[in-house]
């Protein structure tokens, strides 16, 4: 995959949110008002709506991820889900390494390139999440810690190989998620700036193909100047992809 073929990816992360009545109807509206054409849009919803999801939006060009997966594929995990499952109940991509799941459940990098090989074995693309604190963030490291948590997460074990087809990388700046706060549109550049040359140090070619998303308190107002930054390929939403009205304007905002 070329840099010319990163097709915009809009996904929208709903976290712990959603019943099957108003999460069924919440997904209906978005395939039904999505514009098309459009960029790639995904919908992760909680584990126990995603094959209900992915029946209901069958057939429309709206794709089902999981927000985590186990690294085994079956055993004695108690509440776990293993990627295997996912792709059972209709997902093709799924969540890694989001910040609330490594502050919940104390996940690290290499426990999410563990995951990472098991959603690539059993054939999910990844999307991986890196970000800074606000106090790394003010003590200038920033990039530092993007690369750090990127080779971590991505250098491949054995004969495992991070592609651009397989792997998006999500950078969510922490102090950004849920808080109404986002970082310049300077600042965004260059962190995705970073990311890209740092990949190429990792994966090589495949770096120029690989999608870049932002997250971190991505709305209707702000969606079209972070879109249109320079090696941002889509966004991961959360809170406004529980509208589906705000979701779609997001969508309508990444431009192939
Ligand atoms: P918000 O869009 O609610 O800030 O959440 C971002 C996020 O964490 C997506 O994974």
């Amino acid at each position: 995959m070329s840099e010319h073929d990163r097709r915009p990816l809009v996904a929208g992360n709903w976290k712990m949110n959603g019943l099957q009545q108003d999460g069924l109807a919440l997904a209906r509206a978005v395939a039904n008002e999505m514009p098309k054409p459009g960029p790639e849009i995904l919908i992760c919803p909680p584990a126990t709506l995603v094959n209900a999801i992915a029946q209901c939006v069958e057939g429309s060009s709206v794709l089902v991820g999981g927000q985590d997966c186990h690294p085994a594929t079956s055993g004695a995990h108690t509440g776990d889900i293993s990627a295997e499952m996912l792709v059972d109940a209709g997902a093709t991509h799924v969540i890694l390494g989001h910040s609330e799941r490594r502050q919940d459940h104390g996940e690290t990098s290499p426990d999410i390139r563990a995951k990472l090989t098991a959603a690539h074995d059993a054939g999910l693309v990844a999307i991986v999440c890196i970000g800074e604190t606000l106090a790394e963030r003010d003590a200038g490291q920033t990039l530092d810690i993007l690369s750090a948590q990127l080779e971590a997460s991505l250098t491949p074990a054995g004969d495992h190989r991070v592609t651009a087809g397989n792997t998006v990388i999500a950078y969510e700046p922490i102090w950004a998620i849920g808080t109404g706060r986002t970082p310049s549109l300077d600042d965004v550049g260059v962190a995705h700036a970073h990311i890209r040359s740092f990949l190429a140090t990792l994966i090589a070619a495949e770096a120029g193909g690989m999608r870049l998303l932002y997250g971190g308190s991505v709305k209707p107002g702000n969606a079209e100047e972070l879109l249109a930054i320079a090696d941002v390929d889509g966004a991961l939403v959360g809170g406004a992809s529980l509208q589906a009205e705000d979701f779609c304007a997001i969508a309508a905002a990444a431009h192939s």
